[in-house]
């Protein structure tokens, strides 16, 4: 038991590094929480009109999960590579230090998916990459992304990780119950568009 909160708690600590906030602060291009949507992702950053910035976002958000997989994964042999994952994707959606206000999840959730199982998390990419290009909308990309997710682990031969990406999966839908009430609406933003009024 020990093992598995420090692993939560390691997880949690690295989700917690808001890197959109950090580099748009860094690049003096203003709060990202101000600007936009308000998310803490990089397709909020997309909207200060810095795509490299909002690339580096992406990568760091998903990189802090797969570091914690990878982390824990190195120091345990059980679960705990699951746990630490978990801990990650909680950690960007409530970190402590922005008082419990963090992201929707989509980067960190691939970055998790990618240490697990990096075929699914490929898979999840060329999904997602499909459906933003058709619709423009990187919500609906990644709700549609995410849905498929526990299948496509299934299809890949992974087990523990289907139940894991089952809670991950309602939880990111969760975090984005406001873009599906947009896009219900007809009134959800595009890529690269004018943001949604914030919240
Ligand atoms: O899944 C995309 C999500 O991050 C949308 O962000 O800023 O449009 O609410 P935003």
């Amino acid at each position: 038991w020990p093992s598995f909160v420090a692993a939560l708690a390691l997880g949690y600590l690295l989700g917690t590094i808001p890197f959109g906030v950090i580099f748009t602060r860094l690049a003096g291009a203003g709060d990202l929480r101000a600007i936009g949507s308000g998310n803490i992702g990089a397709t909020n950053v997309l909207r200060t009109g810095r795509k490299g910035l909002a690339a580096a976002t992406l990568i760091f958000d998903a990189l802090k999960g797969t570091a914690a997989v990878l982390i824990a994964a190195h120091l345990w042999v059980d679960e705990q590579p699951l746990i630490a994952g978990l801990g990650a994707f909680l950690g960007h959606l409530w970190p402590i230090w922005l008082k419990f206000k963090g992201g929707k999840g989509v980067a960190t959730y691939i970055g998790v998916l990618a240490g697990l199982a990096w075929p699914a998390a490929l898979a999840f990419c060329l999904i997602w990459l499909a459906v933003a290009a058709l619709s423009k909308y990187s919500s609906l990309a990644a709700l549609v992304a995410s849905i498929a997710t526990p299948s496509l682990l299934i299809f890949f031969g992974y087990d523990d990780e289907v139940h894991l990406f089952v809670g991950m999966t309602a939880l990111l839908w969760w975090m984005h119950r406001a873009n599906i009430s947009r896009l219900r609406a007809g009134k959800e933003s595009r890529i690269g568009a004018a943001a949604p009024a914030a919240p």
